[in-house]
């Protein structure tokens, strides 16, 4: 079977994340190539360690220059602090590799759009990731929406919520400066996976209203001291969009600080006829809305593992979690370079990633003057304020 060699740029949490997924590549079921991790690239030398014990990883090195001359890597992983994104993904575009990038897929607005640029003119094959779709539930929720059987829709809300920032005694770290993490703060951290799913139905906010929070501003250094930590804790943005010719409200939540949420991802869609709602906070229940002889009935699914996009080995009656969505997310990245995705869902596009900053620089802007901000797409996709 084909091989397909990876390497990962930044190590941490989310690289060894990606390298526990290539490891057990085996559990896809009839899929079109095989994966190996064969070169990991981070400046922590015992970050590097812990990649000792993946047996087809060659090359470990605290230079990524070494890693993208290796002829020996078609796609690398880049999982690095937000203000590298820009420089490093069109450096391995440069060295003639296809690229999976991390959101928010750039530090900015600009940073975004100009890795797409660099992506059309370098030829590559880049997606962004965003892994929570991937799950049963989440597919349920695009095929109730797809099939009509909501009537006309109403409403949309979605989010992505975190608590351990409650913790005061939670050290900084990258994620919580500006400097590294943007401008954009929270919204660069869980925007693009609340988004994924709206952007692919088509619906792009036209406009939004933001409620942007700093809610905990200092954090210890690490070193005995106190760190300044100024990024937005949480984002409440009133959205508007359209749905087949009508004005829908859409609210986004993006939040750090939400009492009580260990990565509670949701989207719920309401429309005359019916409605859909999923959240992680319940895995394996999927929602449905429907009217019967006048009664207005939520009706609970237990889905199991048999919705999956990509089969695989486990059974269908298990429950399926964050290691197996980001499997899934990968399946469907590696699918797509293939030209084997078909029908199925894809992963976050560049042009995705790019219209989702559209909207946080609007919502930027919306938070410091107070204000209804308008969010303009032309044809091609390109923002431009009016
Ligand atoms: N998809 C998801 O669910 C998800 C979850 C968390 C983070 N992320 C994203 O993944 C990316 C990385 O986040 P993380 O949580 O893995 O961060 P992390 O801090 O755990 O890991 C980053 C790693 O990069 C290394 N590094 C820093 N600068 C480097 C350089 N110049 N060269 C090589 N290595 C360098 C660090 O030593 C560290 O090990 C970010 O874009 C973040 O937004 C995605």
């Amino acid at each position: 079977m084909k091989v397909i060699k990876v390497g990962i740029i930044g190590g941490g949490l989310m690289g060894k994340e990606a390298a526990s997924a290539f490891g057990r590549w085996f559990v896809l079921n009839d899929f079109p190539v095989t994966v190996e991790l064969k070169a990991v690239c981070d400046l922590n030398g015992q970050v590097l360690d812990w990649y000792r014990n993946v047996p087809t990883v060659t090359l470990l090195t605290t230079d990524y220059k070494e890693l993208l001359a290796s002829s020996d890597i078609d796609v690398v992983y880049v999982a690095l602090p937000h203000n590298l994104h820009k420089d490093y993904y069109i450096e391995v575009l440069e060295a003639g590799k296809d690229l999976l990038a991390e959101k928010p897929f750039g530090i900015d607005f600009d940073a975004a759009e100009e890795i797409r640029k660099a992506a059309i003119r370098l030829g590559r094959f880049v997606r962004c990731s965003s892994e929570m779709p991937f799950l049963p539930g989440p597919q349920r929720v695009i095929s109730e929406v797809q099939s009509g059987r909501l009537g006309e829709i109403i409403e949309v809300s979605a989010g992505f919520l975190h608590s351990s920032d409650l913790d005061r005694s939670k050290p900084i770290n990258w994620k919580r400066q500006n400097k590294f993490c943007g401008e954009i703060g929270v919204m660069g951290d869980l925007g693009m996976h609340v988004l994924h799913i709206p952007l692919r139905l088509g619906w792009k906010p036209y406009q939004v209203y933001a409620q942007l929070q700093k809610i905990i501003t200092e954090r210890p250094d690490g070193k005995g001291g106190v760190a300044f930590c100024d990024t937005w804790n949480n984002a409440t943005l009133s959205t508007q969009t359209i749905i087949d010719g009508k004005q829908v409200p859409m609210a986004l939540e993006m939040k750090r600080i939400a009492p009580g949420e260990t990565n509670t991802w949701f989207i719920e869609v309401m429309g005359t006829e019916g409605g859909v709602k999923y959240s992680t906070k319940d895995t394996k229940t999927l929602w449905t809305f429907h009217i019967n002889n006048g009664e207005q009935l939520w009706q609970r699914t237990d889905l199991g593992f048999k919705g999956v996009i990509f089969p695989t080995i486990t059974g269908g009656i298990f429950e399926p979690g964050f290691a197996d969505c980001f499997m899934q997310m990968l399946a469907a990245y590696f699918a797509e370079r293939e030209g084997a995705l078909s029908s199925k869902f894809g992963c976050v596009t560049p042009q995705e990633a790019v219209d989702s900053h559209a909207l946080f620089n609007a919502a930027l802007t919306s938070q410091k003057n107070n204000t209804v901000e308008k969010i303009s797409y032309t044809k091609l996709g390109m923002y431009e304020k009016v």
